[in-house]
């Protein structure tokens, strides 16, 4: 028996990978998310499964549900939405499995943060204007941001942002990076990326409060930076005619050019 933690992807319901799926059709017992994870993905559950919605539940009862389950030796599946290394909760639910020492594997999924800019169609990251994103939220109720891990410290590398888990907090949020990038930096609000209902918002930090107004509940991501409006960055160097890498050497004296096929002509 084994518990199978899933990222279930950010809600359009093929946004889930293949392994997951399967996984899916091959339990007999399955625990999701039921706030944010897409409930068509049910239906790859096999006939007779258990099938629970584990929103109304607290930490004790999903691991009792997932220790009967180990009783009667059937494998779970434990859907989260978008993917499982952040803010999942599978931290303090593997914990709990392995001191119960029942085994656990993870399958990765689609973050929203990924399916935000794929709804904007942009890059996150554009040569000479912006190398890093950085996976942030603000405090909540159930969680206290560490005291370094402030807006205005992530700010100061003027990286693109993806605030998640905030949208309530858009005032707070736009004083904290107004002073670091400025009142007409790029914001794009994508409420519920890939879902059918979508929406996206795009403003600067001077002007994205009063075009949201309030009406993006939750389930939103904020996304920051000047890499949402750049046109003139730099092409990467990858792919530019005359550059000399491992998959294109340009000349029999290149370093690259008599790596043995297989490490060097795979491109
Ligand atoms: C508990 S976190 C889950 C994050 C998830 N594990 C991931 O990989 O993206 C929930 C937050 O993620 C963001 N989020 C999740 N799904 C989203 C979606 N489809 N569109 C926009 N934001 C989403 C929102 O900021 C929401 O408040």
């Amino acid at each position: 028996m084994t518990v199978h933690f899933i990222g279930a992807g950010p809600g359009a319901p093929n946004l889930i990978t293949l392994r997951g799926r399967d996984l899916i059709a091959a339990s007999p017992v399955c625990l999701y998310a039921g706030s944010l994870v897409p409930e068509e993905l049910l239906a790859h559950c096999p006939a007779g499964a258990r099938i629970v919605n584990t929103a109304p539940l607290s930490l004790d009862e999903i691991i009792e549900e997932i220790q009967a389950a180990h009783a009667a030796d059937q494998d779970v599946v434990r859907l989260h939405s978008g993917d499982l290394s952040v803010w999942s909760a599978v931290g303090e639910q593997t914990r709990r499995l392995r001191a119960l020492e029942i085994p656990y594997t993870i399958t990765p999924g689609v973050p929203a943060f990924a399916a935000a800019a794929a709804s904007l169609g942009q890059e996150l990251t554009l040569p000479g204007v912006a190398q890093s994103v950085v996976l942030t939220r603000t405090s909540g109720r159930a969680s206290a941001m560490p005291d370094n891990e402030t807006l205005a410290n992530f700010a100061q590398t003027g990286a693109t942002l993806a605030i998640h888990l905030s949208v309530h907090n858009l005032a707070s949020v736009v004083a904290s990076l107004v002073p670091y990038y400025g009142s007409d930096c790029p914001v794009a609000i994508v409420w519920r990326a890939s879902w059918p209902d979508e929406k996206i918002i795009r403003g600067r930090l001077a002007t994205i409060e009063a075009l949201a107004a309030n009406t993006l509940q939750r389930t939103a991501l904020i996304l920051v930076g000047p890499v949402l409006e750049s046109q003139d960055f730099q092409e990467s160097a990858l792919y530019a005619v005359g550059y000399d890498r491992r998959f294109r050497p340009q000349s029999a004296d290149s370093p690259f050019a008599n790596l043995p096929d297989e490490e060097g002509r795979d491109g």
